[in-house]
């Protein structure tokens, strides 16, 4: 299989650090251009940097997911400056935990703000340009909590489930346009950014998913001809 992207476009939320930024990179060094979106604009230049050494162009899209006018923009800017877009990648999210007894309303609703709704408007403002191209792939990046959910963790599991909800009514409307939706479901992924990655070590007890490995199941999704749909991956670590 040919793993390029030459010529795509490709909008990546939470793109500011962590998984979304190993995303945007892998996307870029496979030949795509990449709008970036997070709240931090400054960690977002420091990746549009290393995007454009790659050679790639990237795109700087300061955005809240908790904002509808924030959201909106974000679709919107991110097809007017990259003049199209073939892939999104709904990466952004936020965590917070706490027993549902003593659970902050106020941190439940953050969560599904930006989890949910947030991916949902995003959704709204770019599949009608996706549906009318015929073609475009929307990446969920939803958790091994979309499928089941442990104690104290219901705000982020609520968001998750909802989210592989969302996904699959979804890829039931805008298949037939030509547009896949793509669920991706990892455990937990060590986001340690290091100077030196051999110092880590890449297998064995212990040893959890890398953010690399969400890059590369994302890449292989969008990658694959647009004739094939890869519905939902879950990724594991083999020996956590
Ligand atoms: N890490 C794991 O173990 C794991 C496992 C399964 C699934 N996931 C999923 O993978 C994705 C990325 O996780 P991660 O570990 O890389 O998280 P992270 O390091 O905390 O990064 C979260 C990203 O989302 C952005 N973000 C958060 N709130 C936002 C808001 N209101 N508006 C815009 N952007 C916002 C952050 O940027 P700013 O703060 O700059 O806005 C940041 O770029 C999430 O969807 C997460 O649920 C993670």
């Amino acid at each position: 299989m040919d793993w390029t992207l030459e010529g795509q476009t490709a909008l990546v939320t939470g793109a500011s650090r962590g998984i979304g930024r190993v995303i945007a990179i892998t996307l870029a060094r496979a030949g795509a251009d990449v709008a970036l979106a997070a709240r931090s604009e400054g960690n977002l230049r420091a990746v549009a940097s290393e995007i454009e050494a790659i050679g790639r162009r990237a795109v700087v899209i300061p955005t809240d997911m908790s904002s509808r006018a924030s959201v909106t923009a974000c679709g919107h800017g991110a097809i007017e400056a990259l003049g199209n877009l073939d892939i999104l990648v709904n990466n952004a999210a936020t965590f917070g935990g706490g027993a549902v007894a003593d659970l902050d309303p106020d941190v439940f609703e953050r969560q599904l703000r930006t989890n949910l709704m947030g991916v949902m408007q995003l959704c709204q403002a770019v599949v009608p340009h996706m549906a009318e191209r015929g073609s475009g792939t929307i990446v969920m990046m939803s958790s091994t909590s979309g499928l089941r959910a442990d104690p104290g963790g219901s705000a982020y599991a609520a968001s998750k489930h909802g989210l592989q909800a969302l996904g699959e009514s979804l890829l039931r409307e805008v298949r037939g346009q030509g547009v896949r939706v793509v669920m991706v479901c990892p455990s937990t992924v060590d986001t340690r950014t290091v100077s030196d990655p051999d110092s880590l070590p890449r297998s064995g007890r212990g040893v959890h998913l890398r953010a690399e490995d969400v890059a590369d199941a994302v890449l292989f999704a969008c990658a694959l001809p647009g004739r094939a749909l890869v519905r939902q991956i879950e990724l594991w670590g083999t020996n956590p």
